[in-house]
């Protein structure tokens, strides 16, 4: 059964962002915010995208008055009782989040599937404040959501599979690409993205480079659009030392490095100069750092079943512009070369060979 009849709880950056993604695509959407502010402010914001659009020609005045009129704003839950998904994107806060759950129970329709948008909070965890947990998943949405086409679809412990393939059709039919992934820190994506950033702050910290010599490098040698330094500017590095201190759980190898929390903690950007010609072994060094960033936790994802490699190369290709995704890099390189590159920290934070190690070659069709 499509899921057109949607509710979304919290009209925040995020809450707003997936209304007008919703609506664009013939979703009649509820948008309910405890402050009569946010929700005013999410519709001037839907108003203004569609306007942008009638500018250029890409949708018509009538088209656009159409989607903004999809969209209604409420303080009350309880006009949630007709609705066939729920989104929950209030504050990241555990009692908040299962507050708001609680609520739901005596509103929502038995068969209404609901949502979480929470990037760091166990799905599973929350399911136990929610009335029926096999309708539950997590639809971890990227900023700005009316936008970006990323959606990572999380499988809670209790969802059941007709909720996880309601929730991937609701994705497609929205004009997203969902990733289907488990329950684990950092989902799909951030799991292998946050190390990546540390292992470039590590490279920082031990003097193997400026910021704009290791952006240089992860240009060069995954294809990057942006190096790490550019992209942490991009999404602040202080939401980026949350997202890492998030993967703590993981062991050692995932804590952020020295100069990660010093910029993340002041609030500040990473200064980023000109670089200029780099000496092979210092490149190589660099890459190395870099390629370990991704692999080790690609390989420990492929280990736990979080994610399967073509969810993980799609993620990075479409959400992080990697042209040389991890796991068909890794098949690239062989076995024993991305051996060669892990196995430093492998041995410095006393982890485990993943098993995945020995399907490179073969990950990536
Ligand atoms: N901002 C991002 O880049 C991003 C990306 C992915 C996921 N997320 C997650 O999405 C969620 C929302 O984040 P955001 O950045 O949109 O936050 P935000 O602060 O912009 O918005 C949160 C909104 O929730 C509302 N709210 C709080 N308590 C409420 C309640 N009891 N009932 C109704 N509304 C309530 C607030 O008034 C506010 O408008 C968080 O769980 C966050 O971790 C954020």
């Amino acid at each position: 059964m499509a899921l057109t009849r949607i509710g979304i709880i919290g009209a925040g950056t995020m809450g707003s962002g997936i209304a007008i993604a919703s609506a664009a695509h013939g979703c009649e959407v509820t948008l309910v915010d405890q402050s009569s502010e946010a929700v005013a402010k999410a519709k001037k914001t839907a108003e203004s995208f569609w306007g942008r659009a009638v500018e250029k020609g890409r949708m018509s005045a009538d088209d656009a008055a159409a989607a903004t009129a999809r969209i209604q704003g409420t303080a009350s839950v309880a006009e949630l009782a007709d609705r066939e998904l729920v989104i929950e994107a209030v504050f990241e806060d555990f009692d908040l989040k299962a507050k708001v759950f609680g609520e739901l129970g005596g509103v929502l329709p038995a068969d209404c599937v609901v949502a979480t948008n929470t990037s760091c909070l166990k799905v599973s965890e929350l399911a136990a404040h929610i009335t029926r947990p096999e309708r539950f998943l997590g639809l971890h949405y990227f900023s700005p959501a009316q936008v970006n086409p990323i959606v990572e679809v999380v499988r809670g412990e209790q969802t059941s599979p007709a909720t996880f393939d309601a929730a991937m059709d609701f994705c497609r039919a929205t004009g997203k690409t969902p990733l289907p992934c488990l329950d684990q820190y950092g989902f799909a994506i951030n799991r292998f993205f946050c190390p990546y950033t540390n292992e470039a702050a590590r490279a920082l910290d031990d003097g193997l480079g400026t910021t704009a010599e290791i952006d240089k490098v992860a240009q060069e040698v995954l294809g990057a659009a942006g190096g790490p330094f550019l992209v942490m500017n991009l999404i602040k590095p202080r939401v980026n030392l949350h997202a890492i201190q998030n993967l703590g759980p993981l062991g050692d190898f995932y804590a952020p490095a020295q100069s990660m929390t010093k910029v993340g903690e002041a609030d500040q950007d990473w200064e980023i100069g000109e670089a200029g010609e780099i000496e092979e072994a210092r490149f190589t060094a660099i890459a190395d750092r870099l390629r370990r960033g991704m692999f080790l936790p690609a390989l420990q994802e492929l280990d736990e079943n979080v994610a399967d490699p073509d969810v993980i190369d799609l993620g990075a290709r479409e959400a992080l512009k990697l042209k040389n995704p991890p796991c068909a890099l890794m098949d690239r390189l062989g076995a024993d070369e991305v051996r060669r590159i892990i196995a430093p920290a492998l041995e410095h934070f006393g982890i485990p060979e993943p098993k995945a190690l020995a399907r490179v070659g073969g990950l990536t069709a």
